[in-house]
């Protein structure tokens, strides 16, 4: 069923989302800190809700059907609405986050803004600086994915004056285990993006002119059946983190 909520249909993305896109406890601890004390958390485009912590009372706004039906039952059911208007009123909540969504909504400096409006404490964001994207080799394969999906990023800049003064960005680090399954978290793992559940997963890749993602896949099989990927990037293979795109940005 089509479901478009944002840039992406969510319907097509199917149920394979959850199994691909779980929270990672490593960038988990980190947005977790951000939150500092916080009580009570609104979760901006929860999705099925990775990265909520457990321990504090969040409430979640998604608008996609699809992934509110993906939630599991352990976590609140989410609320349908926006970024661009959440139902809660001004200073309301401990703290507001938003992982890996800001780049969906139609307007994300209004997004921001009714997140800075509703929190009395931290917004943090979890997102990636389209500027850093072609750290990642998958660029190399597929220069029109890291063209797609730098036009989506809302640059840096403009998310930290949005949210205003005192807004730190913090890059990052991708450990080479990710189980968050965005691009760079493969980046040790070549052979994943051969899985069209991986790609499905990662809304960039339904941005791409028909026949590019066939043509780098095909490319991409047959350099790792050749060896000619681990020549040129077999090093990543063991490198513990990778330092690429993933940002986290805090406005107190
Ligand atoms: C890549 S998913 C991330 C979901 C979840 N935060 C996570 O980390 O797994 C992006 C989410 O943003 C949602 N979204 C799209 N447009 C939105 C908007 N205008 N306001 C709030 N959420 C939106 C999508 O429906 C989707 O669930």
């Amino acid at each position: 069923m089509t479901q478009v909520t944002g840039d992406t249909d969510y319907g097509l993305v199917g149920a394979a989302y959850t199994r691909i896109r779980r929270t990672d406890p490593r960038i988990a601890a980190l947005v977790h800190a951000a939150l500092g004390d916080a009580r009570t958390i609104v979760n901006v485009g929860a999705g099925a809700g990775s990265y909520e912590p457990l321990d504090r009372h969040v409430l979640p706004v998604e608008p996609s059907p699809a992934m509110r039906a993906q939630r599991p039952a352990h976590l609140a059911p989410a609320l349908h609405g926006v970024a661009e208007h959440l139902p809660f009123d001004d200073d309301s909540v401990d703290a507001a986050m938003a992982m890996v969504t800001v780049h969906q909504w139609p307007d994300a400096e209004a997004g921001l803004r009714e997140m800075r409006r509703v929190a009395r404490g931290p917004v943090v964001v979890l997102t990636f600086d389209g500027d850093e994207l072609d750290r990642l080799w998958l660029m190399d394969y597929v220069p029109e994915l890291r063209v797609a999906e730098a036009a989506r990023y809302p640059a840096v800049d403009t998310i930290t004056r949005t949210l205003g003064p005192g807004t730190r960005v913090r890059p990052v680090p991708v450990p080479i285990d990710c189980v968050d399954g965005f691009t760079e978290a493969y980046y040790a793992r070549p052979e994943a993006f051969l899985d069209p559940a991986v790609r499905r997963a990662q809304s960039a890749w339904t941005f791409l002119e028909p026949g590019v993602e066939e043509r780098a896949m095909a490319t991409l099989a047959a350099d790792l059946t050749s060896g000619a990927w681990d020549e040129r990037y077999g090093s990543l293979r063991t490198r513990p983190e990778f330092h690429g795109a993933v940002r986290l940005i805090v406005s107190p």
